[in-house]
């Protein structure tokens, strides 16, 4: 990015931290809130520990940066799906406990070994992989069962279970492969009540006593994800599995956001602002027809950045101090504010932020609710042209 005269006023107010011109079109990631909301978790979660589940490139907020700033605010562990995306951890430094949980009999094994990856077994053909990579590499692999309570996703099915205990038991006798811990994952834990939690806890108890009568003692029992961790601290266990809501965003909205602050702003610089005339209508289709005399705000970021069409004329950008609606079709590349009344004050290189966790801001959760989603899914659009830029931390 080029230097920039941060003495210029018109400048300054496009200008990042760094006196650089930052991206038209970012996510924002403040590491200030992401160890703010592992200090709420690990509050919560009592006496179990916490695994900072970094999946999916962090939720898409970069899995190295908040992995390592979770760590640092007492996170103990992290989580990730793939062998892949554990080996990248490694690579940048992180030493603290790692566990991969969805990976195919294919997976690179050896990697996971070779990368100290506690490997999450959901089948006896996994587990037949993990032993066939013991067996080719000369080293153990420490294994992790991941038992099915009832979610039917991924996780040992009843029927596998007693044969991957017998097993597992074998190689562990063998020493070929080091056992450590039982998971399980929650299929209702946003609905903190559902007679659905307490029947998985009650099948995960299960798992775990099978496990120990084939001698099968695991060092740590695992079940709670971040709705659970909010709000059933019955099921904390020995460790807890939060993701959405180390990023600030509530898995359980109309219980409130437990003090967590979204880490997350998406934002985009105004292009061009101009007056449109009543009767005009804007963007394609003309779906939007002035009422009056108006004028408007161009936002260059659009389907192909992770703003869902479906949101057009749903949402609002926080610009110059208000709240503006978005009128006209979202299109490829960018989309239109309506400024109405206030436009004295808004400028080319204004910063319209999309979602965030500011005072007035949109929220994540309000374009969930509009694209009948979730805040999950919400954080993992942001693509495209979007540029990441962290602020906070201890970097
Ligand atoms: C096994 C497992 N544990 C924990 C999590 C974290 O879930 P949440 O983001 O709801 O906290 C996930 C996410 O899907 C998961 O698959």
């Amino acid at each position: 990015m080029p230097a920039a005269d941060a003495t210029d006023p018109g400048l300054a107010r496009i200008l990042g931290e760094a006196g650089c011109v930052n991206a038209q079109v970012e996510t924002v990631i403040d590491l200030d809130a992401i160890a703010h909301n592992v200090r709420i978790l690990r509050e919560l979660a009592g006496d179990a520990a916490v695994m900072a589940v970094v999946k999916a490139d962090g939720y898409n907020h970069g899995a190295v940066e908040v992995g390592k700033a979770a760590l640092a605010a007492g996170a103990a562990e992290l989580g990730v799906t793939t062998i892949d995306e554990a080996v990248q951890l490694r690579e940048a430094g992180i030493t603290a406990p790692i566990l991969s949980w969805l990976n195919d009999s294919d997976a690179d094994y050896a990697a996971a070994i070779a990368a100290d990856v506690e490997i999450g077994v959901s089948s006896l053909s996994q587990l037949r992989a993990a032993e066939a990579a013991a067996r080719s590499t000369g080293r153990a692999p420490t294994v992790t069962l991941k038992v099915d309570t009832g979610l039917n996703r991924n996780g040992l099915s009843t029927a596998e279970y007693p044969q991957a205990l017998a097993e597992l038991r074998a190689l562990v006798d063998e020493q070929a492969v080091r056992f450590r811990a039982i998971f399980s994952h929650l299929a209702r834990g946003d609905e903190p009540a559902h007679p659905t939690n307490d029947l998985q806890r009650d099948r995960f108890l299960d798992a775990i006593a099978a496990a120990k009568e084939y001698g099968l003692e695991p060092e740590l029992v695992h079940l709670a994800n971040s709705p659970a961790t909010l709000t059933r601290p019955d099921l904390a266990f020995d460790l807890v599995r939060p993701g959405i809501a180390m990023y600030g965003l509530s898995p359980v909205p109309d219980l409130g956001d437990f003090g967590l602050r979204p880490a997350m702003t998406f934002q985009a610089r105004v292009v061009q602002v101009k007056q449109i005339a009543a009767g005009a209508g804007v963007s394609y289709g003309h779906t939007w027809i002035a009422p009056r005399d108006t004028t408007v705000a161009l936002i260059p970021a659009g389907y192909a950045d992770g703003v869902f069409r479906p949101l057009s004329g749903r949402f609002e950008v926080w610009l110059g101090g208000a709240r503006h609606p978005n009128v006209g079709r979202v299109c490829m590349d960018q989309f239109v504010v309506d400024l109405g009344d206030n436009a004295a004050n808004i400028r080319e290189g204004d910063v319209a932020v999309m979602f965030g966790g500011g005072q007035g801001e949109p929220r994540a959760e309000d374009w969930a609710v509009q694209l009948d989603s979730l805040n999950y899914e919400v954080v993992c659009a942001p693509r495209g042209r979007a540029v990441r830029r962290y602020v906070g931390g201890a970097r």
